[in-house]
């Protein structure tokens, strides 16, 4: 099959989520890394883009540069990968999706609800895809459980309990370091700090896997490092559509918990439990029956869960993969085929009007407020 030219707009030399992205696209094959505009620097990015095989007249300054170049030509890029900071995810993801480009775009998708509203519209006028990285969604044990709630073998959702909670901003003596403290100035971060920032992934996740979406919320916020203006630890209460009832711990404090992100899921006739830091694994528990673990490539499986995992059992995939899973499937969607799993600009509309609503009920001491975008209500 024809290889997609894939474009990517950030993530440059020494970039957090760059190489997670480089080596998801290109893991099975469907992209080809074709075009860049890597790096807030234009002649580092340039350089960047060149020396990972990207031809000169395609390794772009900045992504204006990259629109103009790309628009017109007959082999332009298929896909752009968004992966700059935060608030310049709007910018460009409106801009390539008006100019009939399709776009996966990291979390946060953009830094208002009304922003991400406008996103959902221009995508659905554009008939192009708009996806966002929630990407702990496409680790195989994770769509796992999504086809385990599905399949109704622990009957209607009850409680969902989840955490994204570490503890590398915990460093009182660290927190005026320039790469930790814009996550706490809402000039830099918005309205939100460590909630906009992991938490949105435990939310995605309860949603993804329960198959229904976050109606309402009560948010407690708390900032223990006294400079900060943000939030740097936040307990949100939630409920879904369908009654489930949502229980979210989220902190960039708790010194000693490394990545920190689980889910454990509870319904009428049974548990489970997963984290991202062991993720070939699933603990579930029928009611009254005794724990199992399952997995990753072990037979017995879900065909989705089987479909996402490439290398034999036993051995770890990991982050990059998951990212890479994200790209399976939109390579899929881009070739005509649908996918139901791929995060869309939807749920990065969600994810904003959760963010707000979060912001409303700390303010109001933890009252509890719709969660749902406008459009959605
Ligand atoms: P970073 O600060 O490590 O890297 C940002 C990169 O973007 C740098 O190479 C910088 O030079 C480049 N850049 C900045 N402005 C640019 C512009 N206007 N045009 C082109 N390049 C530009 O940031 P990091 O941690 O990689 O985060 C980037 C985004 O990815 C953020 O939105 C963050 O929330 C998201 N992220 C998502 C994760 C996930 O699990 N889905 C994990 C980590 C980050």
């Amino acid at each position: 099959m024809k290889r997609l030219n894939w474009g990517m707009i950030g993530g440059g030399f020494g970039s957090q989520i760059g190489p997670a992205h480089r080596l998801g696209a290109q893991a099975d094959g469907n992209f080809v890394l074709a075009a860049g505009a890597l790096d807030h620097d234009a002649e580092k990015g340039r350089a960047y883009a060149q020396s990972l095989g990207v031809s000169a007249d395609r390794a772009y300054g900045d992504w204006h540069e990259m629109l103009a170049g790309e628009v017109g030509r007959e082999d332009r890029v298929d896909l752009v990968t968004v992966a700059t900071p935060n608030s310049t995810h709007f910018e460009i993801t409106k801009s390539f999706l008006e100019a009939g480009f399709n776009v996966l775009c990291e979390k946060p998708m953009t830094m208002t609800v009304e922003e991400g509203e406008e996103i959902v519209k221009i995508a659905e006028k554009s008939g192009k895809i708009c996806a966002v990285n929630y990407c702990y969604s496409a680790y195989p044990m994770v769509r796992e459980m999504r086809e385990i709630v599905r399949s109704g073998q622990i009957g209607k959702v009850r409680l969902i309990v989840t955490n994204f909670s570490h503890g590398h901003h915990g460093d009182a003596t660290d927190a005026d370091n320039p790469r930790v403290r814009w996550r706490y100035d809402p000039a830099m971060a918005g309205v939100s700090g460590q909630f906009a920032d992991c938490g949105i992934h435990a939310l995605h996740m309860a949603s993804f896997i329960a198959g229904d979406q976050v109606r309402s919320l009560s948010a407690d916020f708390a900032s223990t490092i006294a400079s900060r203006t943000l939030e740097d630890d936040a307990m949100v209460n939630f409920r879904l559509e369908g009654g489930a009832v949502g229980r979210l711990w989220t902190s960039s404090v708790a010194i000693g918990r490394q990545h920190g992100f689980d889910i454990q899921v509870f319904g009428e006739t049974g548990g489970m439990r997963w984290a991202s830091e062991q993720p070939n694994q699933v603990y579930y528990t029928p009611v009254g029956g005794r724990t199992q673990i399952m997995e990753k490539g072990e037979s017995g499986l879900s065909d989705e869960a089987a479909r996402l995992s490439r290398v034999a059992i036993a051995h770890p995939e990991g982050f990059p993969l998951a990212v890479a899973n994200i790209y399976v499937d939109l390579a899929a969607s881009i070739r005509g085929e649908t996918r139901d799993g791929l995060p869309l600009a939807s749920d990065g509309l969600r994810s904003m009007a959760a963010v707000y609503a979060a912001v409303a009920s700390a303010d109001k001491e933890g009252a509890w407020v719709d969660a749902r975008p406008p459009m959605y209500q």
